[in-house]
């Protein structure tokens, strides 16, 4: 039988609850599939950093490279806000992004007909939304040197290379292809020089793509046009901190931010990992959606795995199981017919493969 590595990392908060779903309902389908998943669990954030005094233990990483994919739960607590950067639990999370070249982070942003009520916007707004933000992942801010915090004052790097630009546009476009064929690409270039570059690079990459139409937006503008009129768009492609706060935004356009899922591509090994954190005031709670972890095994199937069949009846069963009205609690005002703990929507999908 096939056989597939899975480096598991369930991380702090709620992300031990939402990863034992994704992993129920993965059993689920390479049970139905025919192929196996062998788990190999590791620790990464908070939760590393007390046993290890690192976030990205080592062993970790050296598990997620001899891996087929990474699935990933979250990481962070109030418990480890005060220790230095290179301690923290994201740092571990960036790490870990940057060691694997996970430099495309593919971040679908889809409304379910059951949960329109769910949006804040009005359904005539969001109805048929279908974004997919492709975010660069291993530059800009976030990793641009030289970066300090002095007691007066502080300092980021924006930096980005001709060859970062190129690859993760490439990969837009190619998303786009296979879509609605519109790509918005979203910069500052009205103050940053970076986003200058970001606009010579992505109008050359365009020229490989004829069928492909790109258009660029001001982040301001494109944070304003998606809760004015989320539909518009197709592909947005963006840097690493204006794709952090923008897919933010759109997943609650589509209702909750319990619902999006994501992949981080591009290098040998890739990490699929819900959007959200780890929400430490509601961990052990058995509140927690998880949904978002559960769909990104579903990415993980699909684009690290090739498991395509698979990877849709996950998305098959999601949906059935919105439709029959199982709701966690961050979506039970909406339609609901019987609210479920973590465990019990895990259950429910599940059992609907
Ligand atoms: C995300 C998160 C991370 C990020 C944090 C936890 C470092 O917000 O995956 O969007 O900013 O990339
Ligand atoms: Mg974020």
């Amino acid at each position: 039988m096939k056989t597939y590595k899975i480096c598991v990392i369930k991380g702090d908060g709620i992300g031990p609850e939402i990863v034992d779903e994704a992993i129920k309902v993965l059993d689920a389908v390479s049970h139905k599939f025919g192929f196996e998943l062998e788990y190999d669990h590791r620790l990464m954030g908070g939760c590393a950093y007390d046993v290890f005094g690192e976030p990205l233990p080592d062993e970790t990483l050296e598990s997620a490279l001899n891996s087929h994919a990474v699935l990933f739960g979250a990481i962070g607590g109030a418990k480890w806000d005060n220790l230095p950067r290179d301690k923290r639990p994201e740092s571990g999370l960036l790490k870990i992004r940057k060691s694997l070249g996970a430099f495309a982070n593919l971040r679908p942003a889809v409304i379910y007909d059951e949960l329109i009520n769910a949006s804040t916007l009005k359904s005539e707004v969001v109805r048929d939304v279908d974004i997919l933000v492709v975010r660069e992942l291993t530059g800009g801010l976030y990793f641009g040197q030289p970066r300090e915090k002095k007691d007066e004052s502080a300092f980021n790097t924006m930096i980005y290379t001709k060859a970062e630009i190129e690859r993760i546009a490439k990969i837009a476009f190619e998303a786009a292809l296979k879509r609605n064929k519109k790509v918005c690409m979203v910069d500052k270039a009205n103050v940053l020089e970076t986003s200058q570059l970001w606009r010579e690079v992505t109008s050359q990459v365009a020229k490989n793509y004829p069928d492909v139409s790109l258009e660029f937006m001001y982040v301001d503008n494109a944070a304003m046009q998606l809760v004015r009129n989320p539909r518009y768009f197709d592909v947005i492609l963006t840097e690493n901190l204006f794709g952090d706060i923008l897919s933010d935004e759109a997943s609650m356009i589509c209702g909750s931010i319990g619902l999006l899922p994501s992949a981080s591509m591009g290098g040998k090994v890739g990490i699929y990992e819900p959007i959200h954190g780890s929400a430490p005031d509601i961990a052990g709670q058995g509140i927690a959606n998880p949904i978002a972890t559960i769909l990104s095994g579903a990415l993980m199937l699909r684009y690290a795995l090739n498991e395509e069949e698979a990877a849709s009846a996950i998305e098959e069963a999601v949906k059935k199981a919105l439709s029959e009205g199982y709701r966690t609690k961050d979506i039970s005002a909406y339609d609901a017919k019987e609210i479920c703990t973590t465990a019990e929507m895990g259950s429910v999908i599940a059992g609907l493969i």
